[in-house]
């Protein structure tokens, strides 16, 4: 039945599925129609063959994601990393269903993985409701751009892009500002454990969070933004990557 079947298989991208008490479809899927999870499964079993890191987000952040976009009534979402699909297809759908035409625009630096994604968005029948681009996320313009595909300013922008200190500054300067009076914007690996993901060297996301929360004072919730290691299933929010959450303010 849907995803439980997958608490049974062994690769690491499954390790929400295999926790105790998990052992349901969760809300994320059980949206779907057949024929749309039928493409998901497919899409699970080839990416696992192409993809030694699959880099999801993961059910935690995008039943957060998919949550507030439906229970809210969004049309203007903004993705920042798409990587090999797995948000873009969940938000493709989630768009569908909803009636949304050009709902997502999504924008990542590596054309190898958004040719991949592309061809998936095609499979899954979803090219009017979700916009691909290539390139650096922090490119000058980039929110003109989005603007003018989505019909307005972003209602949500989800960043799970370089996870680097320094252009994770450059990502929340630019597009904080574009946000409508009241927008979110979501970024993924915002813990301390997280911090190892900047290639860079730096201290990731978090850090540069950090500073530029303080440096702004906006406000925002830094969900398990305390886990260094912990392991899942020790916090009622179960990513121990983390999850910040800003709300642009609404004056
Ligand atoms: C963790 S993956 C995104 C996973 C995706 N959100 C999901 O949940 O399926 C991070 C992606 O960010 C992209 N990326 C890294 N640096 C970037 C940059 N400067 N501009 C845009 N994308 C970037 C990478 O190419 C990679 O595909």
């Amino acid at each position: 039945m849907r995803s439980l079947g997958f608490r049974q298989r062994a690769h690491n991208r499954y390790w929400w599925h295999r926790l105790a008490m998990t052992d349901y479809v969760p809300m994320l899927y059980e949206f779907l129609d057949e024929d749309e999870w039928s493409l998901l499964e497919q899409w699970f079993d080839d990416t696992e063959r192409q993809y030694p890191c699959t880099g999801e987000a993961g059910i935690p952040a995008l039943s957060m994601l998919l949550g507030l976009i439906s229970g809210n009534g969004l049309s203007r979402v903004v993705q920042l990393g798409h990587y090999v699909g797995y948000s873009t297809l969940m938000l493709g759908f989630m768009a569908r269903h909803m009636r949304r035409r050009r709902m997502l625009f999504s924008v990542d630096i590596d054309p190898a993985v958004s040719a991949y994604t592309r061809s998936w968005v095609e499979r899954a029948g979803l090219d009017e409701h979700v916009h691909l681009e290539v390139g650096d996320s922090a490119a000058p313009g980039r929110p003109e751009q989005a603007a003018e595909v989505l019909g307005g300013a972003p209602q949500l922008i989800f960043i799970d892009s370089s996870h680097q200190y320094a252009h994770t500054l450059r990502e929340l300067d630019l597009w904080y500002p574009a946000l409508v009076p009241g927008g979110l914007l979501l970024m993924h690996d915002s813990s301390d454990f997280a911090r190892r993901f900047d290639r860079a060297g730096g201290q990731g996301v978090k850090q540069a969070l950090e500073e530029w929360i303080a440096a702004n004072r906006v406000t925002s919730l830094n969900l398990n933004g305390f886990v260094g290691g912990g392991r899942p299933g020790d916090f009622p929010y179960l990513d121990g990557c983390g999850l910040t959450i800003i709300q642009k303010s609404g004056g």
